[in-house]
């Protein structure tokens, strides 16, 4: 079969219809402004033979108006006058040329073949100028093998990188070739090289092309190379054919008549160059092949040539698992193993290398490996931002703002037992054993884990209304104790919460002032006994004036014995405040104004600070008045209140601590005083729960009638523990306000170190 070229006219037209389903691939274009030409259309069109007409002429006229001035900003007017000039008269439906498709049956109506060329080729521009663009379209290109050839040709066709391109390959299209040649199932059976001019001629129905679909062989590769005459040779040979003597063929013409040859071989992205335009001298295969000849690599036997296969491939270049395949071919393995992606590589790169070529650029002898595989295995990631600045600061600002509220929480003698560390998104909180409850002062951890509860419930309520969710866990450590709980703050569902608990964290305070002797309103009732049901926790209101004398009583007795009892005396003592100044200082404990109310008060406490006096009165069981204050706040109060939670591990105090905080900003909410006076719950934990530590057994045996007696007025069960005994009332707002340790001394987050770039 001879080469198959492009007719001059149109005559033949009849005869390619007879063929059209095997054999035709090329369309037929007709202008109709050229009468003979028109009537040939027609005529076809009369005898039923177009299926599909495309007409987007107006489509591609306003695309090549707008293309040409995108500076311009046409009103719809002004396009139609542009277009209206372009017409230059001509009826649109003569306008630019009609393609018929005979393997389609499709007539597609398009620009004339210039500004279709110009149209179709405009977006390249300027990564290729329109100058760089028509010295590409006068190059002549000869590829050989249409399976990776067929990416590179149609490839070449779409950035429109050559003027005539020679299309060779006399093998006809298998399923199992449909891995890596992109075309569709109707191709099947069809000639590589017909498929591949039908693909183009898909793209742009001027394009020229010269079809070999008998191969390249030793008899047409003159014709292949040369064309028909003086002026018609290519400039570029491209190998993608899969026989041996061939390639060598190829390439021994090529360099006798010095023209570079590519081959892409679809395995780590191998690109072949070999420049036999400025080295005619360059040994074939850059010597890979030794002084082989195509005429002798036919004689050669079968595993002689499967070694010049691997001489060619590369033998200490190509993939592991190339060459693993190469030894099974013909035994488990039809053909080479290709792969899609590594053929569509090749149509890139070999486009991309003839477009070098063809403009003069830089391109030497040699091989290139665009290995995709092996450069994706080696990926490294770049260091990932650095985070210190200025979002971290961003980040460690908003959890120091939620810490600031967290320490807001009110603590055993205001000694502030926490700590706050923030790194690697999570914020632990720590039982700062420094500041109390350290050692074997079991019953200081006790209260210092309640303590941490209240601060963790204020971070929870100021997290929500900050749109964060705060996920806490408790104990998360084992190892750690100290460790109370990992804070992770997330982003809250349904953003900032709303919640009217937030405004009271820095308003709640202890009031201990006297209250007004009102009662308590049952609407308060219900909402601290909420409060604190809601928060897992058990609210018990005593209001009975008599009980609550009672109370005054137990309370009062509590009271006493802390300030006369060696072991608590000092302790309680180092809480007190007794000037402003020390108060500044330390920034926690509480003011001794703020503990005793009356005068009277004011002088025991200032009298007791010697523990000689303290111990007279403990001696002789005096110091009755020490009981007055609590007797005469009780009596003032509207109720008092025991807040108990099931359990007695760490964890439960801690939950107990977030149910108290829960209550006590709702009551701060409603107007309520809350005036805890936990000596007594102190008290009883310390003879239930720590053996009675500090006391004698004349006292232990006091504390467990006093339980007794607490009992007529609340009934805890023995699961439960002990929140917080306090009395409530209607009071004036307390006067004093105690101090908070700066937020700075408490939380830390350390910043990574800063890489240096
Ligand atoms: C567990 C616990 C027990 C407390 N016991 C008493 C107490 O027995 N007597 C008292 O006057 N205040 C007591 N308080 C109140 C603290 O002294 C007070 O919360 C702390 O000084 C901070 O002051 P503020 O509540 O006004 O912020 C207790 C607080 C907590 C959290």
């Amino acid at each position: 079969m001879p080469a198959r070229r492009l007719p001059k006219t149109l005559a033949p037209w009849r005869e390619v219809l007879a063929s059209a389903e095997r054999e035709s691939w090329f369309p037929l274009i007709f202008d109709r402004s050229v009468p003979a030409e028109a009537e040939a259309m027609d005529e076809l069109m009369n005898d039923g033979e177009v299926v599909y007409i495309h007409d987007m002429l107006e489509a591609q006229l306003k695309d090549l108006v707008r293309s040409r001035t995108p500076s311009k900003n046409y009103t719809d007017d002004e396009v139609a006058q542009e277009i209206e000039r372009l017409l230059d008269g001509q009826t649109p439906q003569n306008y630019g040329r009609w393609a018929f498709y005979p393997w389609s049956r499709r007539m597609v109506h398009l620009l004339p073949p210039d500004s279709f060329t110009e149209l179709r080729s405009d977006r390249n521009r300027n990564k290729i100028t329109s100058e760089e663009q028509a010295r590409l379209r006068k190059i002549k290109i000869a590829l050989a093998g249409l399976s990776v050839g067929n990416a590179v040709a149609v490839t070449l066709a779409l950035e429109g990188v050559f003027g005539e391109l020679r299309l060779a390959d006399f093998d006809t299209l298998d399923l199992s070739n449909m891995n890596r040649i992109r075309c569709a199932v109707h191709h099947l059976g069809l000639n590589k090289a017909i498929i591949a001019a039908r693909q183009i001629f898909e793209q742009n129905p001027y394009a020229n092309l010269v079809l070999f679909t008998d191969g390249v062989t030793p008899e047409n590769i003159g014709e292949f190379i040369d064309g028909t005459g003086p002026g018609d040779r290519v400039d570029i040979v491209i190998d993608e054919c899969d026989s041996i003597q061939i390639k060598l063929k190829l390439r021994e013409e090529a360099r006798a008549r010095r023209l570079p040859v590519l081959m892409e071989t679809s395995d780590r992205g191998m690109l072949d160059i070999e420049r036999f335009d400025l080295e005619p001298d360059r040994p074939i295969l850059h010597g890979l092949v030794g002084n082989v000849t195509s005429d002798q690599v036919n004689s050669l036997p079968p595993p002689a040539r499967l070694g010049l296969i691997l001489q060619i491939a590369g033998l200490h270049t190509i993939s592991p698992r190339l060459a693993a395949s190469l030894l099974e071919l013909n035994l488990t393995l039809k053909g080479f193993s290709q792969l899609g992606s590594d053929v569509t590589l090749g149509g890139a790169t070999t486009t991309t290398a003839v477009r070098r070529l063809a403009l003069g650029m830089p391109l030497a002898s040699g091989r290139v490996y665009i290995d995709v595989s092996g450069q994706l295995a080696e990926v490294t990631s770049p260091p990932l931002p650095d985070l210190s600045h200025p979002r971290r600061l961003r980040e460690i600002g908003e959890v120091r703002e939620l810490v600031q509220y967290a320490i807001m929480a009110p603590s055993h003698g205001n000694d502030q037992p926490w700590r706050f560390e923030y790194g690697d998104g999570v914020l632990r909180v720590f039982h700062d054993t420094e500041r109390g409850g350290g050692g074997r002062d079991e019953i200081g951890r006790h209260w210092a884990l309640v303590a941490i509860g209240g601060a963790l419930a204020n971070l929870q309520i100021a997290a929500g209304v900050k749109g964060r969710e705060a996920n806490i866990q408790l104990f998360p450590a084992k190892q750690d104790p100290s460790l109370v709980a990992e804070v992770r703050l997330g982003l809250r569902a349904g953003g900032p919460a709303d919640d009217p608990l937030f405004e009271e964290i820095p308003r709640r305070n202890t009031n201990r002032g006297l209250g007004t002797r009102a009662h308590l309103s049952p609407v308060h009732v219900q909402a601290l006994t909420a409060a604190a049901r809601d928060s897992g926790a058990k609210l018990q209101l005593c209001t009975d004036r008599a009980l609550l004398g009672e109370l005054g009583q137990l309370i009062g007795e509590a009271e006493r014995l802390r300030l006369l009892t060696p072991s608590l005396h000092g302790p309680t003592m180092r809480q007190i405040r007794w000037t402003e100044a020390e108060a500044h200082d330390t920034q926690d404990g509480i003011r001794v104004e703020a503990l005793a109310v009356t005068p009277m008060d004011f002088a025991a406490f200032q009298l007791l600070r010697s523990t000689d006096v303290a111990k007279v009165l403990r001696d002789t069981n005096g110091g009755r008045l020490l009981m007055m204050s609590s007797v005469q706040a009780l009596a003032s109060s509207a109720a008092v209140g025991l807040l108990t939670i099931p359990g007695q591990s760490p964890t439960a105090l801690v939950r107990g601590g977030q149910a108290m905080q829960q209550l006590w900003l709702t009551a701060s909410a409603l107007g309520v005083a809350i005036h805890p006076m936990n000596t007594l719950i102190d008290m009883f934990a310390r003879v239930e729960r720590f053996h009675g530590a500090g006391f004698d057994k004349r006292e232990i045996q006091r504390f467990l009638e006093m339980r007794e007696r607490f009992t007529r007025a609340f009934t805890v069960a023995l699961a439960d523990v002990e929140i917080l005994l306090f009395r409530l009332s209607y009071a004036d707002p307390a006067p004093l306000r105690t101090l908070r340790r700066p937020v700075d001394a408490v939380f830390s987050a350390p910043l990574p170190e800063k890489k240096s770039p």
